[in-house]
């Protein structure tokens, strides 16, 4: 292996001759935690199904673990720890039960013994006898975590860990994903929270299929040269559709009394502020772009393969 733990390039999925992972390259040292980011559809589960050898990619190549992604499908199963969206495990068995099981299908030597280890440190020992069905989602979570670290991977993929999980358990699950990265294990884990974002060493965005951004947080945000204007006033809740629909405004969102304007021609946006400020008084200031800022924009920019898709079959049934 290169240091690399991941190492992937041109994976590309079709499904009904649409790309849904379009010449997708993706780089991960071990040890690192990269956060992997998209709007809804942009791609991440299709990705990460190529990555641990559940969905054959039709295009591309690299290596999982220093292991080919075509050759060795197999043998990347056995070593990566996979946590699926959406609650994989038995609602009718115990968190118990529901380990041994994973434990079995891995064909443990020390079944008991990686069973009490995996409880002991998602901190479920208390619980092992409770069913999986009545857990709270942020138990079944934590669950989830310890079934997918029981035969000790090197590399874990985790597909949205997090989603409707409380902030506590979610700080909780964060230390332990850096906890893991520091005993050298990679992560790459998706999610739509900006703040799960920022703990991550680095990020890659997706939208469409197709990487629009990747590095460390600052990184895309200095990489984006979107300038960001903090615009507070009385009227605030009338500028949105305006300035929305103006030249040059690539996001325009409300946060408490303010409202975000976000551009990367300084000229245009300042032009269509002062526009809204003739009819409205408004305070503008600038300000400095966030995570969301950046990604918002990158969407709105970035062509809908979906209606391209659309478009082109209509075109051909003419
Ligand atoms: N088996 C399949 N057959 C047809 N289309 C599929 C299949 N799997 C995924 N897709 C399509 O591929 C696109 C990407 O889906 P994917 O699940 O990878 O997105 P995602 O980024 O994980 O989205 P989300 O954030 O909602 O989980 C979507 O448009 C989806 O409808
Ligand atoms: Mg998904």
């Amino acid at each position: 292996m290169n240091g690399l733990a991941i190492d992937v390039n041109g994976l590309s999925k079709s499904y009904g001759g649409r790309a849904v992972v379009d010449q997708v390259d993706i780089q991960v040292e071990q040890g690192r935690i990269c956060g992997f980011l998209g709007p809804n559809g942009s791609g991440k589960t299709t990705t990460i199904r190529m990555l641990c050898g559940l969905l054959t990619p039709d295009a591309g190549s690299g290596t999982c673990l220093g292991l080919d992604i075509f050759k060795d499908a197999a043998s990347i199963k056995r070593q990566v720890g996979y946590m699926t969206q959406k609650f994989g495990l038995y609602e009718d068995l115990s968190i118990r039960q529901n380990l041994d099981f994973v434990a079995r299908l891995f064909e443990l030597p020390h079944r008991k013994d990686a069973v009490d280890a995996s409880l002991e440190r998602l901190g479920l020992t208390a619980r092992a006898s409770q069913l999986a069905g009545a857990l709270s989602g942020g138990w079944k979570q934590r669950l989830a975590l310890a079934a997918c670290l029981i035969h000790t991977p090197r590399l874990l993929l985790l597909d949205e860990p997090t989603a409707g999980v409380d902030p506590k358990a979610r700080r909780d699950f964060w230390d332990q994903i850096h906890q893991l990265a520091t005993e050298g294990i990679t992560v790459l884990v998706s999610t739509h929270y900006m703040d799960e974002a920022e703990r991550c060493h680095e990020l890659v965005y997706i939208a469409y299929g197709k990487i629009l951004a990747r590095g460390t947080e600052a990184q895309i945000i200095d990489h984006s040269q979107l300038k960001v204007w903090t615009v507070e006033g009385d009227d605030l809740g009338k500028i949105l559709e305006p300035l929305k629909h103006s030249e040059g405004v690539l996001s325009v969102a409300a946060f408490g009394n303010a409202v975000h304007v976000a551009g990367l021609d300084q000229d245009l946006v300042m032009a269509a502020l002062e526009g809204v400020r003739q009819r409205h008084p408004l305070k503008i200031a600038a300000s400095r772009a966030n995570l969301e800022d950046v990604f918002i924009s990158m969407i709105a920019q970035a062509p809908d393969n979906f209606q391209l898709h659309s478009q082109y079959q209509q075109e051909r049934g003419r």
